[in-house]
């Protein structure tokens, strides 16, 4: 059963972790896929995801240089949709972690992360949605996280911006439903990607290590996981399924 057939989905983030994952499993599914990122290579090495796609699948895979805190970009990503078909699915995933004491945190990086993690996924979401107005339904799937539904001291940058990407995808889910259009978020744990190992290295470092504990399933999580449950979101199998907040965090949270 190929759950996303003749779907076409633009990822953002899409050359490493999550976005690969989820780029990947799409095409498993049956979608073609639309690599949108600042970077072709992987941050944690290999071929790039559209060799990947190609490689494991026979769907096809556009890559674009697109900065999400661009809006020109944007919209050439779904240009490059168009290529294919027009866009289906969006996956507003591209984001950026970094700790940062709020006593020491600058302007600069606030408007990083704004522009990056919030920003971003507002635009994603409207320059895919002009689209799918026309065609009367689609589906967008914004990248949140735990931090987006737990406040954690030193992580107000990044807290912030994932909570505000929570309460959009509420916003949005209310005003494109009647629209056709389905809106949710994903919200991973720790999961085993170089944002973890290499932006705040929580993996492979003993203070890290400990936070397993505190896992109920005791082990990271690996991107693969967050895409299917990307594929769930995309498909549907959660055809009656909008404005929710889906978590992946190997029962970290427990709300
Ligand atoms: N890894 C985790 O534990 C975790 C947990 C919760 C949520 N998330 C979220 O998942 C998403 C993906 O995270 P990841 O762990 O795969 O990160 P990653 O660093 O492995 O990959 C992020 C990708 O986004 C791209 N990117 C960064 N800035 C960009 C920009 N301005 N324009 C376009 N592309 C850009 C990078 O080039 C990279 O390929 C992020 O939104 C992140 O906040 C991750």
């Amino acid at each position: 059963m190929s759950l996303l057939a003749g779907k076409v989905a633009v990822i953002t983030g899409a050359s490493s972790g999550n976005g690969r994952a989820i780029a990947l499993a799409f095409a498993q599914e049956g979608a073609d896929v639309v690599l949108a990122d600042i970077r072709e290579d992987p941050r944690e090495g290999g071929i790039t995801t559209k060799e990947l796609v190609e490689t494991e699948t026979s769907q096809k895979a556009v890559s674009i240089h697109c900065d999400v805190t661009k809006l020109a970009d944007l919209e050439a990503a779904m240009d490059a949709a168009e290529t294919l078909g027009s866009v289906s699915i969006m996956v507003n995933n591209a984001g950026i972690l970094k700790k940062q004491s709020v006593l020491e945190a600058s302007e600069a990086e606030f408007d990083l992360m704004s522009n990056v993690n919030v920003k971003s996924v507002y635009f994603g979401t409207q320059a895919a949605a002009k689209r799918m107005v026309k065609n009367g339904c689609g589906n967008i799937i914004n990248l949140s996280s735990i931090a987006g539904l737990r406040g954690t001291g030193g992580y107000s940058l990044y807290c912030m911006s994932k909570g505000a990407v929570k309460m959009m995808t509420h916003a949005l889910a209310d005003e494109l439903g009647p629209k056709g259009i389905r809106v949710n978020s994903l919200h991973p744990g720790i999961m085993n990607t170089q944002m973890n190992i290499e932006d705040d290295p929580v993996i492979g470092t003993p203070t890290g290590e400990g936070y397993l504990d505190m896992i109920p399933l005791r082990r990271w999580g690996e991107p693969e996981e967050v895409a299917k449950a990307a594929v769930y979101l995309a498909s549907d199998l959660s055809s009656y399924v909008s404005g929710s907040s889906l978590v992946v965090d190997g029962g970290y949270l427990r709300i």
